[in-house]
This record gives structure tokens, sequence and C-alpha cells, in this order.
């Protein structure tokens, strides 16, 4: 029988990510199924939330600094997005390093901007840029409780030119952000 499937990404930035996959998935139909975004973020000013607003799309607000520690808000989190029974989660630009208690109970998948296993962590751009390779690039991989480690799904190269400077190179890595995890999520969506 057809039913909803339920896309639930968290997001704690501009959600330029989140945009993407509001117009590309937000009540279209994959096979018969209609898929339905829901957006979680864990910074009240985050700059995603008005235009998550502009699709008619409310986010649910969970800010961290509410929390006495890292595990009752991954144990929020982990409620909060349990409830919204979803199909599938994405973390798009979600700024948390997670603990097994959201982990072990929520499978979801991560957008990185590297080229994994290399620049795990925060300021990616940044490292692979300065790091003197001659390629950049994104990935897209399952979350464990292990930092930027989990199975990779998908990756794709941006060339770093000798013209390019960080501003270049950065807007680079969004264009191809924007169309992997789409490609991505399409995949995983239409497999189930
Ligand atoms: C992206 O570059 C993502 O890879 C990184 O944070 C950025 C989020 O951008 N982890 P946005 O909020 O989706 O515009």
């Amino acid at each position: 029988m057809a039913h909803t499937l339920n896309l639930v990404v968290l997001f704690s930035g501009k959600g330029s990510n989140l945009e993407t996959l509001i117009e590309r998935f937000h009540h279209k139909k994959i096979g018969e199924r209609e898929v339905r975004v829901f957006a979680v973020t864990n910074r009240p000013n985050a700059g995603g939330i008005a235009r998550a607003r502009h699709y008619g799309i409310e986010p649910i607000v969970l800010d961290h600094t509410l929390f006495a520690s890292r595990e009752e808000f991954d144990e929020m989190l982990a409620d909060t997005v349990a409830s919204l029974r979803p199909d599938l989660v994405v973390m798009a630009g979600f700024m948390r390093i997670l603990t097994p208690r959201f982990t072990e109970r929520i499978e979801a998948i991560n957008l990185h901007p590297s080229l994994l296993p290399l620049f795990r962590g925060t300021r990616a751009i940044e490292k692979s840029f300065k790091s003197g390779m001659k390629v950049g690039g994104v990935t897209v991989h399952r979350v464990t409780a292990e930092l930027d480690s989990g199975e990779i799904l998908d990756q794709a190269c941006v060339k770093i030119e000798p013209i390019d400077t960080i501003e270049s190179f950065t807007e680079k890595i969004h264009r191809v952000e924007h169309t992997l995890l789409p490609d991505v999520v399409e995949r995983l969506l239409s497999s189930l």
C-alpha cells in the first residue's frame, strides 16, 4: 500500500543543502509514494529556519545549549527524530558530534565536504584547500559514533585549480554538495 516517505533533515546553519532537499523531494513522488520533508535544528538562529518556512515547513528547534550534557541532548534528539517516523534521516550541515545515545537508535547519513577518510571533523574545506592536493571533494556516508567514519555511500571530486581561492573552492564544493546529496537520497528512498 502506498504511504508517505518521511525524510528528516538535521541542519545547523544556512540550510542550503536542506533547501535543495526540500526543492527536490517535498511533496514530490518517488514511485507511488509522496515524500514529506521534516527539518530539525540545534540552533534557534540557524539561517535554514527561514528557508524551510518559505516552503511551509516549520523546523523543530532543539537548542543544545539548554541541555546539561551531550548525552541528554542526544537522547532528546533521538526521541524527536523517532517521533517523526523517518524513512531516512539526513544530516546536512548538522554541526554536532553525536554520542551512541543517538547513533545506536537512529540510522542516518551525513554530508561531509571532503574526500573522506581525509580531513574528518571541522574546517574540512579549508584543510583540504591548504593540503597541497589538486582535488578536494564531497562525501555522503553513514553516521556512526565515530566522527565522519561510517560507510561511504558516494563521493564526488572537485578540482583545486591554481586560480582558486578558498572562496571559489568553497563555492565549487557547495555546488557539488547540492547535487550529490539529493542524488544519494533519491537512490536510498527509491530502494525502500
Ligand atoms: C556544508 O558544506 C556541509 O558539508 C558542512 O556544512 C555545510 C552546511 O551548509 N558540514 P548549509 O547549511 O547546507 O548551507
